[in-house]
Order: C-alpha cells, then structure tokens, then sequence
C-alpha cells in the first residue's frame, strides 16, 4: 500500500527516542521529509544521523523543549524554513507521570499540562496556516488508554491526557473545512527507552521487566508493543490513506482497555 507521503512535510515532537523515533522513521522511510525535536541536542543529532542512514530520507534535528512557547515557535519555523511547507504534526513529546492525588504538588500539574497540553495547543496554533496552505494536513496526538479511563493513581497524566482527546476532537471539528485532519492515538504498554531507564533504575533486566508488566496489566494480546507499531499507525493516519479519518482516538494497546 502507498501511503502517498512522498514530498510531504512533517515535525515529530519527542523524535530522539521511543516511539518517536520510530513514528519519524516511519515517516522517512515513507519518503516524507521530517523535523525532529528533543531538549538534549547531541542524543537528538545522533538519533537524526541514525534515521538519516535507516531511511535515506531528509531529517532535521531541532533542540527544543515543548513545554517552552520559544522553543516551539523555533521548531515550527526552522522545519517551514526547511522544507517549505508543513503537512504533519506528530505531538508525541512526553513521559509518565502518575501518582495518588495527594502526592501531586501544583508545580508538578503545572509542568505536566504545560509538557503534554499547553505543547500540543501551541504546535497545533503555530502549524495550522502552514498546513491549511499546503491544502490540508494532519495532526496526531500521541496520548494514553488512561485519557479515557483513568484508573486510580494516574494522575497528573491521564487528565492532561483527557484534555488531549477533547482538545482533538473539537479540532477535528474545527479545522475540517481546512482539510486538516486531527487525531489521537491512545497508547498502552510501549517498548521504549521510558522503560529502558525504568528497569535500569529497579536494577531489573529488561525482558523480565516487560514481562512481569505484561502478567500484572494482563495485556490480552500477551506482550508489550513494539515502537514499530505505534510507528505504523502514525504514519497511516498522517497520509493520504487516512484521508476520512478524523476525530478518533485509536487505542494500541494490545487489548488492554476497557473503553473502545
Ligand atoms: N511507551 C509507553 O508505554 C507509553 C505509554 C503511554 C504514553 N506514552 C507517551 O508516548 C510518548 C512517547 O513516549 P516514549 O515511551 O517513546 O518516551 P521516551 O522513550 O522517553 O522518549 C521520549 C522522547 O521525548 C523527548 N522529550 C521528553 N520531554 C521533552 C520535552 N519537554 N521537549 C521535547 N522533547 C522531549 C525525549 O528526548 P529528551 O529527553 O532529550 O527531551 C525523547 O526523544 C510520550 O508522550 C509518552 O507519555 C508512552
């Protein structure tokens, strides 16, 4: 299947790593041109020159921290700068975040909207006219199975990530009649390098570490996710192929929510 992404434009927030990478691999690979960002420049470089190599595609490494506005304005208009258009947004730029309530401090809420949703609000403002003038573009939100279901102990993340869903759905909405299309994609248990760091700091091997999550989220599917995968989906929902979806928010999960 041809995703039609030869030419396209796109900005991949959180690209150094994870799923990230593997959305901007995706993309690449595809024949889109892509704009990565991370706050740490060299992992950031290394992970461009890498992608650059397993793509054979343009990639452009942007230091940036989302939660700031002046980093984010920086992102958007080097990756416009560059290639001359815009067609997609990935916001995926993001990590855990969940405890009982009464161990949540307002700073701690504070830095977690602004990570999670005050990114989003601002990329998605500062790439809607470069969108709308390349005739219509795409916008995925990259958010958790928590969003709709918040289970206990989840916060601040999973109402940042409520408000992500409702935020992309009533752009969907919005921005139709520009043909820019927006969706969310809810992530389970992902194989990344969040987790990577997680084992290490247990003092646990990596496989036993996926395995005891598999065994305590009794994840249907019987395993963890694959970046690859989430990469997969990304990358359809951003071309050509997804073109009458808009407005969703997918679960990739293996099975693991209660909520369609
Ligand atoms: N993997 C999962 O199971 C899972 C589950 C639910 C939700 N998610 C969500 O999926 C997204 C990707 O997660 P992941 O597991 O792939 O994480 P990861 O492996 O830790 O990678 C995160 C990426 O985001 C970058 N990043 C973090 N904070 C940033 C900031 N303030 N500004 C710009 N870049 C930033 C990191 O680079 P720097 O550190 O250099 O900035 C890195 O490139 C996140 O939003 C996460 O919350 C993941």
């Amino acid at each position: 299947m041809d995703l039609g992404l030869i030419g396209k434009a796109a900005i991949v927030t959180g690209g150094s790593a994870g799923i990230g990478r593997a959305v901007a691999l995706r993309l690449a690979q595809e024949g889109a041109r892509v704009a990565i960002c991370a706050r740490r420049a060299e992992p950031l470089e290394q992970a461009a020159a890498g992608l650059r190599e397993d793509s054979g595609g343009e990639v452009l490494a942007v230091p940036a921290d989302v939660s700031q506005d002046g980093d984010v304005r920086r992102l958007v208009e080097q990756a416009v700068e560059r290639f001359g258009r815009l067609d997609i947004l990935v916001n995926n730029a993001g990590t855990s975040a969940a405890s009982p309530f009464a161990e949540v401090d307002d700073a701690t809420w504070q830095a977690d909207l602004d990570l999670k949703l005050f990114a989003a609000i601002r990329t998605i403002r500062l790439a809607i006219p470069h969108l709308a003038e390349a005739g219509g573009g795409s916008i995925v939100n990259v958010v958790n199975i928590g969003a709709k279901a918040p289970p206990a102990n989840s916060v601040p993340t999973s109402v940042s990530r409520a408000a992500g869903i409702a935020l992309t759905k009533a752009l969907s909405k919005e921005l139709a009649p520009q043909n820019i299309r927006v969706n969310a994609v809810c992530i389970g248990m992902i194989k990344s390098d969040q987790w990577v760091r997680r084992a290490t700091s247990l003092g646990q091997d990596l496989d036993q570490y996926y395995h005891a999550v598999t065994r305590e989220r009794a994840i249907p599917l019987g395993r963890v996710g694959e970046a690859e995968e989430v990469g997969d989906l990304v990358a359809f929902l951003a071309s050509e192929r997804g073109r009458y979806i808009t407005g969703t928010a997918i679960n990739i999960d293996g099975g693991s929510s209660a909520m369609v």
